[in-house]
């Protein structure tokens, strides 16, 4: 049977994540207290030369208690771009405040920069700035008007961890910014977030924030300590059969041994309060691991782009392939047919991703309900209706990415 090549299954797993799940599940009391929290905080303060972080349970709640931190109530504009998850905008409704969405420039689907002028007013209190999919924004034009305006310039990093704008890392430019240990993201420990910061005043508000969050419960933890675990085997019942590996899936998702990335509630936006937890111990092993992988996982992601780069060079304006080579989390490329290329490639066991396929992902989401107005940023709209995402995760070896490129060749007739 053909391997799997799909982003969305625990991309950065190896066996070392699957054996510390395993010994963590057997070392009740290192859960949720011990010494791993500080490790990934101290990592996070050395690698961006941030003089405080603060770890959380998600990125989310990083986020938000970075704008409690800043008092964002009612009546405050918080900028954030359209093409994004509900998960960076909930955290501004969470607060009773507004987001205002900005339309993106399509080279680096990060904030157009005119844009970004028109929707400023005298209540715009923090820019919220995405890297997407590892592509840097414009950040020195993003940051002068931060400083002209006497605007927070928070960076949304949740898609990469050491990923550079000329020589300063992404990170590095914002007044803060905070990044993801999501299951599929950068590094991954199924759920947690940081926030870093070099303005004391905040840093001294997330800290009481933080001080009186509880930490999550036993039963979340070990949920979250089973995700390797079962991918492991869904994976691996993948390669066996897709029919297996869609059988353990089911199964397992229905036990809830494996969690869901945003639940239902947060699809509905509610708004009110919204309770931060502490990054639990166990996660923070997972964290501390894969951070100590950073820099091949990092390589390897640029190797890839080298290698699709030059399978695809026949089709990259088809493909509107991107230029510039980053630390990709997924390649977006921009394509008509969408779903029947999707569909092709399926058959060969070969999943492209869909993120943000909707304006604000995922699907369903009810966007007056989040303030965003249909047509009002036109580019966003049509680029999530054409974009796809090409695996580039730390596993792939090049036989895989020429797997991935030959299937999108033949799908075009290119071969
Ligand atoms: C761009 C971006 N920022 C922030 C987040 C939130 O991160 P987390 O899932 O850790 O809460 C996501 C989530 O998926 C995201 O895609």
């Amino acid at each position: 049977m053909k391997k799997l090549i799909n982003a969305s299954i625990s991309p950065n797993l190896e066996g070392k994540d699957v054996l510390t799940a395993l010994r963590l599940l057997f070392s009740p009391l290192s859960l949720k207290y011990g010494s791993y929290i500080n490790s990934v905080e101290s990592w996070f303060k050395y690698n961006f030369r941030s003089k405080f972080a603060f770890s959380f349970s998600s990125g989310r709640e990083a986020e938000y208690a970075l704008l409690r931190a800043l008092k964002i109530c009612k009546e405050d504009e918080v900028l954030v771009q359209a093409f994004t998850c509900v998960a960076v905008v909930n955290p501004i409704l969470w607060l009773g405040a507004k987001p205002i969405f900005v339309d993106i420039d399509k080279q680096n689907l990060s904030m157009d920069i005119e844009d970004l002028k028109q929707k400023i007013t005298d209540k715009t209190k923090v820019i919220i700035l995405q890297h997407t999919f590892g592509i840097p924004a414009h950040m020195e034009e993003v940051k002068k008007i931060c400083r002209e305006k006497k605007i927070f310039l928070l960076e949304d990093c949740a898609h990469v961890i050491g990923g550079k704008y000329k020589s300063r890392k992404l990170g590095e430019w914002g007044d803060a910014a905070f990044f993801s240990f999501g299951r599929d993201k950068a590094i991954s420990s199924v759920f947690g977030g940081i926030v870093v910061t070099n303005n004391r005043k905040v840093a001294e508000r997330i800290k009481r924030i933080k001080d009186v969050s509880a930490y999550p419960s036993y039963f979340w933890i070990c949920q979250q300590l089973m995700h390797p675990i079962v991918t492991f085997i869904v994976i691996n019942g993948f390669n066996a059969h897709p029919v297996f590996g869609k059988i353990f899936l089911y199964a397992f998702k229905k036990i809830h041994l494996i969690s869901l990335p945003i639940i239902p509630e947060e699809k509905i936006s509610h708004i009110g309060n919204y309770r931060t937890r502490k990054f639990p111990n166990a996660l923070a092993v997972l964290c501390f691991s894969q951070l100590m992988r950073l820099n091949r996982f990092n390589k390897n992601r640029q190797h890839i782009f080298t290698v699709y780069r030059h399978e695809l060079t026949k089709l990259k304006n088809r493909l509107n392939f991107p230029e510039k080579s980053a630390y990709y989390l997924r390649i977006p490329i921009m394509v008509s047919k969408k779903e029947k290329l999707r569909a092709f490639c399926k058959e060969n066991s070969i999943y492209l991703g869909d993120w943000y396929s909707h304006i604000i992902d995922p699907k369903n989401i009810n966007l007056e309900r989040i303030f965003y107005n249909k047509g009002s940023c036109k580019m966003a709209e049509n680029v999530s209706r054409n974009i796809l995402n090409l695996p580039c995760y730390p596993r792939m070896t090049d036989e895989d990415v020429k797997r991935v490129s030959l299937s999108i060749k033949l799908f075009y007739g290119k071969q």
